[in-house]
């Protein structure tokens, strides 16, 4: 039933419905238990664990020339449920900087913030640390074609993975709703990219029922070797952070995929004591696109009864990474949340692209969705959630040039939300930055400048 690990333990895959508890063998294709539906997880039992000895382990491999070392995903191989021996398919993804953030700190209210900068990887977004496992798994099930649907970076990713691995790679976009950089980068690594009518919940709903073909691999983030991937940044920010668990960590929510795998990564590490305790996880929504934090004001966290998610029909955001209505992971993000006493709560437009512009100031850039998580340290910290003393992480998700159009709109003053029955508004941000027309002789130039 289990299968050795690097760890020397083994795993296996467990629906997380706790009544049902089906496991499969790590070989299995599934992406949801055979028996009830539900959403499965990898469990690895892990044995032996000399905790102090990990931690050197995974140190010393930052001065290895080995490619799995040189990954800051794989480098943490002990947490994956993969044997030693298998080929990897990597871009030396991971590694990414943990940036003192002093202006947007000042904006929070905060004495300090941290922010994570998961677009400093390959593809520029967080997807690369669970593409490369999820891929690697691809691989070792023989799948010949692999497919996702996407706002725009899960799908770049896989491009770029599919084309290291040689499998045929087919996206599902929402027609005209993917910023034409994200686009580009699947177009130029080779994938089959098929623009679809309707919005990301309709491209999800097609490629699940796509993937029921077994030549066809869905990597999408209900795939948990794709959540397994993106868990070891829990274990990459801990070292970065000397082994101090920050009071709070605070991420953008879409398809809940990446709460789900700071979740289940963090716990991890508990369990193992590496960390004594866990950080409060907070998932930040764009107001247009909040079933979860709608989900949690119907469902306080130290209350029992209750519901299921209520999809929203129509997502809006400006932020359209995580313009989704029907989160897949939403169960194990939402397990995340009350495990940690953590808080889902939405941000507006305005509050998202101020955000985004002051973490800029900072001279850090980021996309859209990734600015919602400072927007709404802003709004935690204004309602006591967070004291300003309080130690805190943002995870930043994708980078800036992801998205430059919006970055050129909001400050030229043309970023517009379009509301249903109500005429186009622009939104007046807070740190707009015109360009200057000026001739070019030095004393117009100089006369700019004063
Ligand atoms: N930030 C960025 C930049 C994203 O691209 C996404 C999701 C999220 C945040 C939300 O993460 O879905 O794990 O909750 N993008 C997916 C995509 C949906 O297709 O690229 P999540």
């Amino acid at each position: 039933m289990t299968q050795n690990l690097s760890s020397g333990g083994n795993a296996l895959q467990r629906c997380i419905v706790r009544a049902c508890s089906a496991t499969y063998r790590l070989n299995e294709r599934l992406y949801t238990c055979r028996r009830c539906g539900g959403l499965l997880e990898v469990e690895s039992f892990f044995s032996g664990v000399d905790s102090a000895e990990w931690r050197r382990l995974w140190s010393a491999r930052r001065a290895s020339l080995e490619t799995k070392d040189r990954s800051g995903v794989w480098r943490y191989r002990e947490l994956l449920p993969f044997p030693n021996h298998v080929p990897i398919v990597s871009l030396a993804e991971g590694n990414t900087p943990l940036y003192d953030a002093p202006r947007a700190a000042g904006y929070c209210g905060l004495s300090g913030l941290r922010l994570k900068h998961q677009g400093c990887n390959p593809t520029g977004s967080f997807k690369d640390t669970g593409m490369t496992t999820a891929v690697t798994q691809a691989v070792l099930l023989g799948a010949r074609t692999v497919v996702c649907a996407s706002t725009g970076n899960t799908s770049a990713s896989l491009a770029a993975y599919a084309a290291r691995a040689e499998l045929a790679c087919a996206i599902l976009v929402p027609e005209g709703q993917v910023s034409s950089a994200k686009l580009a980068q699947s177009l130029d690594y080779g994938a089959r990219v098929l623009e679809i009518e309707g919005n990301f919940d309709t491209a999800m709903r097609a490629v699940r029922e796509l993937s029921e073909d077994e030549s066809i691999y869905l990597v999408n983030s209900i795939n948990p070797f794709r959540i397994e991937g993106q868990k070891t940044v829990a274990a990459e920010l801990m070292e970065q952070m000397d082994w101090q668990v920050p009071d709070h960590l605070v991420v953008p929510g879409g398809n809940l995929g990446n709460s789900s795998a700071f979740g289940k990564g963090f716990s991890e590490l508990r369990t193992l004591r590496l960390i004594k305790r866990l950080p409060r996880l907070h998932i930040i929504q764009a107001e247009g696109a909040a079933p979860l934090a709608h989900y949690f004001d119907r469902n306080h966290p130290e209350q029992n009864d209750e519901d299921d998610l209520v999809p929203i029909e129509n997502p809006k955001t400006l932020a359209t990474a995580i313009k989704i209505g029907a989160p897949v992971s939403w169960q194990k993000a939402w397990a995340a949340v009350r495990r940690t006493n953590g808080q889902v709560l939405t941000v507006t437009e305005s509050e998202i692209a101020d955000a985004k512009a002051i973490i800029g100031r900072d001279g850090i850039g980021c996309e859209p969705a990734s600015a919602t998580t400072v927007a709404g340290i802003r709004k935690l910290v204004a309602q006591g959630v967070i004291a300003g003393e309080e130690s805190v992480v943002a995870v930043l998700t994708g980078h800036i040039l992801k998205d430059p159009d919006y970055v050129t709109k909001y400050h030229l003053g043309q970023l517009t939300l379009d509301r249903e029955g109500e005429a186009p508004r622009p939104i007046e941000g807070k740190f707009t930055n015109r360009p200057t027309r000026v001739q070019a002789d030095v004393a117009s130039i100089l006369r700019a400048l004063s």
